[in-house]
């Protein structure tokens, strides 16, 4: 068991533990809003066994995550939150998720990025929510707003919130979503503004669109007593979601996952044999693009923020790691950029930049400067070398002040090469790298 944490959007801080080792192909289980990853420990302890990495991640606001300082609990929150942890992620994952984690996995997936993820396996997923059930739900909702004398009553309130479902079983983990306060009362241990935001009605049509763009292998698994989400919501999204398959849990309610664990965690495992094999991964041209990432992910790089003035003379920049030394007679170098960045204009218009490779001690500026939603250069120490440069980080392990020499096309990338004009570095500090899509250090035997 490895406590780990995630940059999600906006720099909110994602608490994680994982399960396994991190060879083996990851498994990524999001809650449902309100509950806290503990949740899904059990079902990590047997994916592990099943040699698989399983990391259980607390949303925004909830658990040991961050609240979000200024109240983002949108959906499209919980969406940038999952899509940076998975880009974070060694390889490719499964996403298994329930509940409102459900819907979140299902717009992150269909909305433009399929490639992201090998395979999902949602529980109790709803997109046809009915006006009854929303109020229900929120009621159940609201259950956390409430205060507890005794551990049991949360149980009672539960169980009273779903009357023909079996009554759910008060655990540790259960109660992991809940601190007991000096007074010996217990409260939800989340971010009160959670509540107010879950996004459960108009997002038929967006999640109709989005459910059937998704091209991962999908199980959907229901609780046979779960009185939220019917048969007929199974059959209708199993014919909105292409190839997907439906399991149903005999006997169980809305907190499957864990009330019949084994059941679960059985069903989990075989969709997960059979639709995410174990087998190495092969790139051939024009299959998944996200196996070639990995496959180039082996080769281990160092970190760099890439920087230049925009028109209005403000600093821009962000981290890259293609950088790479191309002449030294003449002195050149290069760096490649996403034809997707929001910064190719201003790159392409400045005709200059600065590479800052980084030390161990900027890995927060590189996590930052790989961020979007957040203001990039504030609290960074930065300045101009001389007028016309482009913005020097402090204290980089080397920084390269370029005048852009010549951009190549390089496929969905522009290929900037550099003219050095001044290159400076520290030699007592040790490099930030990169290998198979973590920051990592030096070590030395
Ligand atoms: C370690 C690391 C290396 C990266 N290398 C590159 C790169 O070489 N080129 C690139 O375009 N993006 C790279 N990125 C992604 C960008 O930093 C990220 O997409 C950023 O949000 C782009 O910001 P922009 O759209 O504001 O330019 C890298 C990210 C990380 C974490």
């Amino acid at each position: 068991m490895e406590r780990l944490d995630f940059n999600g959007f906006g720099g909110v801080n994602l608490a994680a533990t994982a399960f396994g080792s991190a060879d083996n192909p990851p498994v990524l289980l999001l809650p449902s809003l309100g509950q806290v990853r503990q949740l899904w420990f059990g079902t990590a302890a047997a994916l592990a066994e099943a040699g698989r990495y399983a990391i259980c991640v607390d949303l925004r606001g909830h658990g040991d995550s961050d609240q979000s300082p200024d109240g983002h609990y949108e959906f499209d929150a919980y969406i940038g939150d999952l899509r940076a942890i998975l880009a974070a992620m060694p390889n490719r994952a499964v996403v298994v998720s329930a509940g409102i984690g459900a819907r979140v996995a299902m717009a992150a997936v269909g909305e433009g990025a399929p490639h992201l993820v090998s395979g999902l396996a949602l529980i109790d997923a709803n997109i046809w929510v009915e006006k009854a059930v929303v109020d229900r739900l929120g009621g159940a909702m609201a259950l956390r707003s409430s205060i507890f004398d005794d551990p049991t009553k949360i149980v009672d309130a539960v169980a009273a919130a779903y009357p023909s479902e079996p009554r759910p079983t008060l655990t540790d983990r259960m109660m992991a979503a809940y601190a007991k306060r000096d007074d010996g009362q217990y409260e939800w241990r989340g971010d009160p503004r959670v509540l107010a935001a879950s996004n459960l009605p108009d997002m038929e049509e967006r999640l109709t669109a989005a459910a059937s763009r998704i091209a991962a292998p999908v199980t959907l698994i229901r609780g046979s007593l779960n009185e939220t989400v019917s048969n007929e919501v199974m059959e209708k999204l199993k014919a909105l979601i292409p190839g997907s398959e439906v399991a149903e849990i005999d006997g169980a309610g809305h907190y499957a996952a864990s009330d019949r664990e084994d059941d679960f965690n059985a069903i989990l495992i075989d969709f997960l044999e059979r639709q995410a094999p174990r087998a190495p991964l092969t790139f051939i041209a024009g299959s998944e693009p996200r196996i070639l990432r990995d496959a180039l992910g082996c080769f281990a790089t160092g970190v760099t923020i890439v920087t230049t003035m925009n028109a209005d003379n403000e600093p821009i920049g962000l981290t890259a790691n293609s950088f790479t030394s191309v002449s030294l007679d003449p002195p050149l170098i290069l760096f490649s950029l996403a034809k997707t960045s929001a910064n190719l204009e201003t790159f392409e218009k400045a005709g200059k930049f600065a590479v800052n490779v980084n030390h161990i001690g900027q890995q927060p500026a590189a996590g930052k400067f790989a961020s979007r939603g957040v203001t990039r250069f504030d609290g960074v120490d930065w300045a101009l070398r001389e007028a016309g440069g482009s913005p020097i980080l402090a204290g980089s392990l080397a920084s390269f002040d370029c005048t852009t020499h010549a951009v190549h096309d390089g496929g969905d990338h522009l290929i900037f090469i550099g003219h050095v004009n001044y290159a400076s570095f520290e030699p007592h500090r040790d490099p930030l790298l990169y290998f198979r899509g973590k920051f990592r250090r030096l070590h030395f035997a």
